[in-house]
């Protein structure tokens, strides 16, 4: 029981941190929380009082709701206001410890954390901080939460051996995402996440000071935007009516060259060489920026049906 309580204070803070100013509950389920704080009361040998998990979690007073009203899933974070964007200052020094100190700051922050569910992690970038391309993604999902780490899940996968077909391996690039935590689809319960969403205006908002400041940190000499929402945080919310009108040509962020080609969880989706070489081609192309070499076998990779 102290176990259940403990968990529902924990989400409360969450919830609270991310900017919840409410929690719907029912009738139903106050009446058994209430049973639970003075059962634990009377083992502790104390007197009544209001419920320690409230005052723990002060926010504001459950709203009681009839039980028709009440929402099959929790309240989003994402319906929550977020406190402006941070302001990173790093300390002046080595570029690895420029890295690390970013990396605390990041995964510290407690709007991140209040967005991320016990036993969840948020995720910062990884990879070679000398590294001379970067690719941005999305957001953590399942896998990437888990392990704390970006693209480490299917669509990652993928990522790898893409870099791989550039000649290059994991280690030589840098990873970051738009988001440092997993926008959720939110479950019915603590802890019962049950997909991705894509993240709303204001949480890219949040989240895109953190990657400039990778950008910064690392200075690759090329980015690459990987999907729709890599290039609405990068390049502007409702710039490109479709991703169409911005891959496979080159644009500008944080005065870097950024290639836009299709994320990777696309061709999961689509598994033709026809869509395989649409991205093949965009990274023929940052290949070709880079300066890197390009055998015959690489140009006519996926050329075939
Ligand atoms: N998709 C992304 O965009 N980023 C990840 O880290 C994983 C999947």
């Amino acid at each position: 029981m102290r176990a259940s309580l403990t968990a529902i204070t924990e989400e409360l803070q969450r919830l609270k941190a991310a900017g919840v100013r409410s929690v719907p509950v029912t009738d139903e389920a106050l009446r058994r929380l209430r049973a639970q704080v003075a059962g634990r009361r009377a083992e502790a040998g104390e007197a009544a009082a209001p419920a320690p998990a409230a005052a723990a979690a002060p926010v504001e007073a459950p709203r009681r709701m009839p039980r028709e009203e009440t929402p099959v899933t929790a309240v989003p974070p994402a319906a929550a206001k977020l406190p402006p964007p941070p302001e990173v200052s790093l300390p002046e020094g080595a570029k690895a410890a420029r890295w690390a100190a970013l990396r605390e700051l990041v995964l510290n922050d407690p709007v991140c954390r209040a967005h991320v569910k016990p036993g969840k992690q948020v995720v910062f970038g990884v990879g070679n901080i000398d590294a001379r391309l970067m690719f941005v993604g999305e957001a953590p999902g399942a896998e990437e939460e888990v392990q704390g780490e970006p693209f480490v899940g299917p669509a990652g996968q993928l990522l790898t051996k893409m870099i791989q077909g550039m000649g290059l391996q994991r280690s030589d690039v840098y990873i970051g995402n738009i988001m440092n935590w997993r926008p959720e689809i939110p479950g019915s319960g603590p802890g019962g996440q049950v997909g991705n969403r894509p993240p709303t205006e204001e949480e890219m908002r949040y989240c895109l000071p953190y990657l400039r400041a990778q950008i910064e940190v690392v200075a690759p000499a090329l980015l690459v935007a990987l999907g729709k929402t890599a290039v609405e945080g990068l390049l502007g919310f409702n710039r490109f009516k479709t991703l169409g009108e911005a891959r496979g040509r080159w644009h500008e962020f944080a005065g870097r060259p950024l290639m836009v080609t299709y994320h990777p969880s696309y061709i999961l989706r689509e598994p033709t060489n026809k869509k395989k070489r649409l991205i093949w081609e965009d990274l023929l192309q940052v290949m070709e920026k880079a300066g890197l070499p390009i055998s015959e076998k690489q140009r006519g990779y996926f050329l075939g049906k």
